[in-house]
């Protein structure tokens, strides 16, 4: 793999033990996937945040390392919120150790923005490369924004960051980006036809890691997101097309027939939906946008929780709409920052959780150890209120 002056000055050690090291995890990544050389990025959002998933060998590794980042980097959702985590049932414990952990990355000069929706700060535009991680986040990127990430493990996208290029392999080119296989979804009716985190689950099941091109949806900008988000918890879909609506499938160059077709039936989407009982409701799997966090404060004005009912979101989008978060905790519910269903404890003293999300619906079983129900976001509010 090519190496410039500098990139080879960092790899030989001299400028210091850190980037070098991070420059060996570069190279090695680069040789194993037949990478040419290193492409500059614009931004990495890294994992491995939340004391839940690194523990204290992870923690240990993060505080013997010593130099900044070169991009603007953020983190993915912690395992609690930064201020006020005793109210979810955080234990002192966990905090202390997730605090060393939010300490440690403060160091490397990374943004205390914890969040698997970091395309909201406005960090990205069309073409970009980036080192991003959280799978749903990458998907958003390379698919809704046309911009260039692999799924970085924690520590690659923290050596991306400190060194401020990735190995130029994969998704960061432009051939590896054509659609491999159709989807036709089923025109259904009824309030579960288009509940865009189902048909994400079902197709990434069936899909696994090709990239699906559909031609026959209209999802908005959120719906997008559920879709992407579901398709690569419960496949490995980094990057998908939407025909007409995501930008790459309005290039002339892009390749619009994969031979390969399959169907998503209205009756699988509709087997994914129950009415169990369940002892707690959490939306926000991706974090909420503006519009969501709208549209829960119409739903829950002038109505009570009856049950708990969280709902998890960045805490830059908290802060700029104060005024919906304030009508939705009227109610009860909580809007939760820095962290989320899965990553934090929270969630893993219920029996079962009712969601509205298909990557949540994936995850939670065996992340949180409990049963889970789907639903839409009306039916989760409707179900938390009664
Ligand atoms: Fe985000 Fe956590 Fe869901 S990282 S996508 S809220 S599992």
């Amino acid at each position: 793999m090519y190496l410039d002056k500098e990139d080879e000055l960092i790899l030989a050690g001299e400028y210091g033990e850190t980037r070098q090291k991070m420059m060996e995890i570069l190279v090695a990544l680069g040789k194993v996937f037949g990478a040419e050389d290193l492409v500059p990025i614009s931004s990495a959002q890294i994992s491995g945040a939340s004391y839940k998933t690194i523990g204290k060998w992870g923690l240990e590794w993060l505080n013997n390392l010593d130099a900044h980042v070169a991009v603007p980097s953020v983190l993915n959702p912690i395992g609690m919120p930064r201020e006020n985590w005793e109210e979810i049932g955080i234990s002192k414990e966990f905090a202390d150790n997730q605090k060393e952990v939010i300490n440690a990355y403060r160091r490397l000069g990374i943004k205390l923005e914890c969040t698997c929706t970091p395309y909201y700060l406005n960090i990205t535009n069309y073409g970009d490369h980036l080192a991003w991680s959280e799978s749903s986040a990458v998907s958003y990127a390379n698919s809704v924004l046309g911009a260039r990430t692999n799924r970085e493990g924690g520590p690659s996208a923290l050596a991306a960051a400190m060194i401020g290029k990735t190995p130029n392999y994969g998704l960061h080119l432009f051939k590896n980006r054509m659609p491999g296989i159709s989807i036709e979804v089923e025109k259904g009716e009824g309030v579960h036809a288009n509940h865009y985190g189902a048909i994400g689950y079902l197709t990434g099941k069936l899909v696994g890691n090709k990239i699906p091109l559909f031609k026959d949806i209209r999802p908005s900008r959120d719906q997008l997101k559920a879709l992407g988000a579901a398709m690569a918890a419960s496949g490995a879909v980094a990057l998908y097309h939407v025909k007409g609506i995501t930008p790459e499938t309005k290039l002339p160059t892009f390749s619009q027939d994969p031979s390969e077709v399959i169907t998503i039936e209205q009756s699988e989407i509709d087997a994914l939906f129950s009415d169990i009982d369940v002892d707690a409701v959490a939306v926000g799997c991706p974090h909420c946008s503006p519009d969501e966090l709208a549209k829960l404060a119409m739903l829950l004005d002038g109505e009570k929780v009856k049950r708990p009912f969280y709902i998890f979101v960045a805490k830059g989008v908290k802060d700029a709409n104060l005024q919906y978060v304030s009508k939705i905790e009227k109610s009860g519910a909580r809007v939760i920052e820095d962290t989320c269903i899965v990553v934090s404890p929270a969630m893993d003293k219920f029996e079962t959780v009712m969601v509205d999300s298909g990557k949540a619906y994936s995850y939670v079983p065996n992340m949180c150890g409990c049963n889970v129900r789907i639903g839409t976001t009306e039916e989760c509010v409707r179900v938390a209120i009664s």
